[in-house]
């Protein structure tokens, strides 16, 4: 239903439940003893679970959900490491209706207080401590240091997965392998999944915009699952009975939301699940893991490739690769060398690699090469997939660019399209209609088109950055830095980094006169990781007496990224204090010789 743009709906008047499309379906197709999860923990412990096994998980723990008041339309958080119960978990919410709110394990208690706080989740589903390079992190621990306030939260649920010792409060907390044993005493085997309207929300991811509050965006049911269930079997030219697939994302960002749980399994495809890091126990475990599952199909991050081109060349070949057959990228803008890497070392060149674009936003891949269709230049996303319209289109004019650069926009509506950000009607339209009108989305990427009609993305045209594939608002570490008693004003910017694609640079001023030393930039590091998460930690911290300010106050963050990538300042008149900029210039230079 496209009558009312840009609010888009899908199969207006039918019936779905993604849960009995991810699992019923398959196991009433007798396909219940495949395995869809290889679940590989940190220290070598092991899980295969199968379609059946999952299902009969996921109706006990959606029974045991609706005994702890959880009803449709109840928001439920989500905040669990890579273990298999986080998909039970947003399998469950799914079969009853009750959209999931995920929150990344890398954020911080904090951001997943403000995350539920936003959204009046009604219970929290999280663990007891989360497995990290060998050392274990007391997750409820830190979720009751700060969710004391948060009065509409009025059920925790602990999975009890490394066995670290924590508090249970009486009357919100309760373990998940106890009421799923109840659930289970009760004949909560039998759960059906609810059937919703195609439009019912599935659920609510907060991503990174230009201010300090993250947007929730909304997905639905319907379009939802077809996005995502076309793209991962036409883009991974995916063959559910024999390929054996590998997402190497985590379940917390939207990639893992589509690529982990819900476009495998509405496909029934058996997937490797690989709880840690890529270098623990040691720099080759994602090469072992696919040796040993003899995956076909990994799909892993830009950052992730150029971590392991530094980490040389002798970690691969120690293993045998020889079942993959296809590779993917994601995230970020692939540079040709790390493509040409991935290409050689990993693909042993046999393996077509699909760059895929997309975001939170779009639910889905929206612009990918097809594996045996389109032929790839390293470092381009190539086209849309068929169905979805993308343009570039001039900045100043506002037309379409045929050759050159331009501002990303989609021009049609998609299945998996976000439906709104939640509670905020107005932000969603400010964000993504105001500036072409309701129907053409503006992406914030700015990209270029060759000869070939081949789109290049090239990245945030807004005030996000890009850290290890990790989406973040400038405004939120600034406001994270700010809260910081010693510190009077901060500036936070992107800039080019060889490893991160893009790393965190702050501009800071203190109070009074304080001067900034060592333990002053670990104690403010320290505070953006506790109200963000230490993936946020700003990678250098620059003093400054005074920063860029237009006459009307407005902080130049342009200049800033200027000074920062070397480049010559452009007009600097209309600062209130011109000389600042010298001044900063002269910090850079002075640290970037200290760096080298
Ligand atoms: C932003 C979206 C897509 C799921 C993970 C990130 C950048 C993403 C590519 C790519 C160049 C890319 C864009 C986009 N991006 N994929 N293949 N080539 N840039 O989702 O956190 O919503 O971030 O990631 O800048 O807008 P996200």
């Amino acid at each position: 239903d496209d009558s009312n743009p840009p609010f888009y709906k899908r199969f207006v008047g039918g019936k779905i439940n993604a849960s009995h499309n991810c699992l019923d379906r398959h196991v009433e197709a007798g396909r219940g003893e495949r395995v869809a999860l290889h679940w590989r923990g940190e220290e070598g412990e092991e899980r295969d679970i199968t379609y059946a096994e999952l299902l009969a998980e996921v109706k006990c723990f959606a029974s045991a959900l609706k005994e702890q008041g959880v009803c449709k339309g109840d928001v439920v958080g989500i905040y669990l490491p890579m273990i298999p119960e986080v998909v039970v978990a947003m399998l469950a919410c799914a079969r009853i209706g009750a959209p999931h709110n995920v929150v990344f394990g890398g954020f911080s208690a904090e951001a997943v207080r403000e995350r539920m706080e936003f959204s009046e989740a009604k219970a929290l589903i999280t663990v007891d401590g989360a497995a990290r390079k060998g050392k274990t992190a007391p997750v409820k621990d830190r979720v009751d240091e700060v969710m004391g306030e948060l009065s509409t939260l009025e059920t925790i649920v602990v999975v009890r997965s490394k066995g670290t010792p924590c508090e249970m409060k009486a009357g919100r907390d309760v373990y998940y392998d106890e009421i799923l044993a109840a659930a289970e005493r009760r004949g909560g085997s039998d759960c059906p999944a609810e059937p919703l309207d195609a439009e019912h929300p599935l659920y609510i991811l907060y991503t990174s915009g230009s201010t300090a509050k993250p947007k929730g965006i909304l997905h639905t049911t319907g379009g939802y699952l077809t996005g995502v269930s076309a793209t991962h079997r036409y883009v991974f030219d995916l063959k559910p009975e024999t390929d054996v697939y590998w997402c190497a994302a985590d379940v917390g960002w939207v990639t893992g939301h589509s690529y982990i749980v819900y476009g495998p399994l509405a496909n029934g495809a058996t997937s490797v699940m690989w709880e840690g890091a890529p270098d623990y126990p040691n720099k080759g475990v994602w090469w072992g893991l696919i040796e040993r599952y003899k995956v076909s199909i990994l799909y892993c991050a830009p950052t992730a490739i150029r971590a392991c081109i530094k980490w040389g060349a002798q970690w691969p070949e120690q293993h045998d690769l020889s079942s993959l057959r296809l590779l993917g990228s994601v995230g970020e803008p692939i540079n040709p060398k790390a493509w040409l890497w991935y290409h050689k070392v990993i693909g042993g060149e046999r393996c077509p690699i699909v760059d895929t674009w997309w975001q939170t936003e779009t639910g889905a891949i929206m612009i990918t090469p097809l594996p045996g269709i389109t032929a790839t230049k390293p470092g381009s996303a190539t086209r849309p997939f068929p169905g979805v319209q993308a343009k570039v289109l001039s900045e100043s004019s506002g037309e379409p660019v045929s050759e050159g650069q331009g501002l990303l926009v989609l021009t049609h509506p998609w299945p998996s399209m976000l439906r709104t950000l939640y509670k905020e009607e107005d932000r969603f339209i400010a964000t993504y209609f105001e500036r072409f009108g309701n129907e053409t989305y503006l992406v914030g990427d700015a990209a270029r088109v060759d000869s070939d009609g081949y789109i290049w993305v090239i990245g945030r045209i807004d005030d996000v950055v890009n850290v290890s594939g990790h989406r973040l608002s400038t405004a939120e570490v600034e406001s994270a830095i700010v809260a910081h008693p010693d510190v009077a004003e901060a500036a936070v910017i992107g800039q080019h980094d060889e490893q991160s694609g893009q790393a965190i640079v702050a501009f800071v001023t203190l109070q009074g006169d304080l001067q900034g030393d060592e333990a002053e930039i670990e104690s403010i590091r320290e505070g953006v990781a506790e109200r963000i998460g230490k993936f946020a930690r700003p990678k250098r911290i620059i003093w400054a007496d005074d920063l860029p300010k237009t006459r009307s106050g407005k902080i130049m963050r342009r200049l800033l990224r200027d000074i920062a990538e070397g480049r010559a300042l452009g007009d600097v008149t209309t600062l209130r204090d011109p000389a600042v900029m010298g001044e900063l210039e002269g910090r850079v230079k002075e640290l970037q010789a200290q760096e080298s």
